[in-house]
């Protein structure tokens, strides 16, 4: 099955002479449990695809199918909820409330969701050690790595269950030993839990662990190459 259908994207801003066309007619689809990639130059429009994929935005034409939602149908408020039960996400400044212990960073979501306290602690400390940082509880994000600091973020999009996981350029600021193990660590997470990851990427090698790369140029998809087939019939 399905998990994303993109049909017919476009994406602009402004208005008038200053209108400029971002996406400008993007087709994909995403089955269940596959891990797929976005490429492209700087500029290409991988972002905003991204932000379309994730409903962090809304495209001027075309339509995002997720998990059978046709997202069209969803008000501001049901957007928001199922963001938050359906979707997880990692960006490549790994956004933790600089405040707030890995912890309760990772409590965050999962306290949004409804859970009491204890609870929510409990689980963010089981996915706290899933990811490799048992012992770094009570740290603020200041007093961790950026690949530490990527990996509490893995943690928080990954608590909840979401059905999707979304990473923009996750080892973007990363040097190439934390960044491949973020990578090993996605890559587990979708060949032992099945989750379906979209991922964008600038290094071709942090891509070969996934099913399909989407080559962007200009705002289209203009390659589709097989890794390897998933869910696809073969
Ligand atoms: N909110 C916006 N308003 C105007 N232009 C934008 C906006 N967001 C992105 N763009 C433009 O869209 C193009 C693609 O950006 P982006 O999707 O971030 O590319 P990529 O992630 O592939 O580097 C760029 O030229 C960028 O300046
Ligand atoms: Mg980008």
């Amino acid at each position: 099955m399905n998990i994303i259908t993109a049909k017919n994207i476009h994406r602009k801003f402004g208005e008038g002479n200053l209108e400029t066309h971002i996406l400008k007619g993007i087709d994909l689809e995403v089955a269940e449990g596959e891990f797929v990639a976005i490429m492209g130059k700087s500029g290409a429009g991988k972002s905003t695809l991204m932000y379309q994929l994730s409903i962090l935005d809304e495209p001027s034409e075309g339509e995002v199918i997720i998990n059978g939602t046709n997202i069209i149908d969803l008000d501001e408020k049901e957007r928001t909820t199922f963001r938050l039960n359906t979707l997880g996400y990692i960006f490549q400044n790994y956004a933790l409330v600089p405040d707030l212990s890995s912890t309760e960073n990772v409590m965050l979501p999962l306290l949004m969701r409804g859970l009491a306290w204890e609870e929510a602690k409990k689980t963010a400390q089981e996915v706290i050690d899933s990811v490799g940082m048992v012992e770094k509880y009570e740290n603020l994000p200041a007093e961790l790595s950026g690949g530490e600091q990527q990996r509490i973020s893995i943690a928080r999009a990954i608590a909840g269950k979401p059905k999707i996981l979304f990473a923009d350029e996750p080892t973007a600021n990363l040097d190439s030993v934390s960044g491949q193990q973020v990578i090993d660590l996605m890559t587990e997470l979708n060949k032992r839990h099945n989750q379906t990851i979209v991922m964008v990427t600038h290094e071709r090698e942090y891509a070969m662990g996934c099913n399909r790369i989407f080559h962007m140029e200009d705002g289209l998809i203009i390659d589709v190459e097989v890794l390897r087939n998933y869910g696809r019939g073969e």
